[in-house]
């Protein structure tokens, strides 16, 4: 039986030279890829108590939505600078490729709502970071980070230290 990694397709020197790039889109239109991908990153949520789910564009609404649907959860969306129609609370951050900017409506979590960030995947682990600040500014509670890969040798997790985080997939 295939494994959820056989369905990771990896293109080298996408999106720039040296970047070795772990193609979400080779899971998602596989049906059983897109059913192990959710299940197994749902798992890793068991026995945590959670209020809502939060996610970033784009790769984090595609597996953010359907866990918090499954587990009759509040999700909230985090996008890039310029999208979000009301009033906002912004960060900057750095990536593997560029920088960019991150924005979350400012009541979107409320002081002490406990709260899961589920994304596709951690590389300099930037946007989680970022993401973390946004949602403590709120006064939210980060009880669990969960990504369905994880780049271990951009060492993201050095950057989270203190927080409950898993990937379903490892690459060194
Ligand atoms: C990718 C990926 C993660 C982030 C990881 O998103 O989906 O959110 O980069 O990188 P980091 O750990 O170095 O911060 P990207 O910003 O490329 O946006 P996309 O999902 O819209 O493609
Ligand atoms: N986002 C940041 N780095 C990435 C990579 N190497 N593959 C896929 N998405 C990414």
């Amino acid at each position: 039986m295939k494994k959820l990694e056989d369905y990771v397709r990896s293109i080298p020197d996408f999106p720039e030279k040296g970047i070795i790039f772990r193609d979400v889109t080779s899971v998602l239109q596989d049906k059983e890829g897109l059913k192990m991908s959710i299940d197994q990153m749902q798992a890793l949520l068991e026995g945590k108590d959670i209020d809502v789910i939060v996610g970033p564009e784009s790769r984090g609404f595609i597996f953010g939505v359907p866990i918090a649907y499954n587990l009759n959860k509040a999700f909230v969306p985090v996008r890039k600078k310029g999208k979000l129609p009301c009033e906002t609370v912004e960060m900057e951050y750095a990536l593997e490729y560029g920088t960019a900017t991150i924005e979350m409506h400012k009541d979107a979590i409320k002081p002490g709502q406990k709260v899961a960030i589920i994304d596709d995947l951690i590389a300099t682990g930037g946007t989680i970071e970022a993401i973390t600040k946004l949602i403590e500014g709120m006064g939210g509670i980060v009880v669990k980070i969960i990504f369905l890969m994880e780049l271990e040798g951009l060492h993201g997790r050095d950057k989270l230290k203190g927080y409950d985080i898993d990937a379903v997939i490892k690459y060194e």
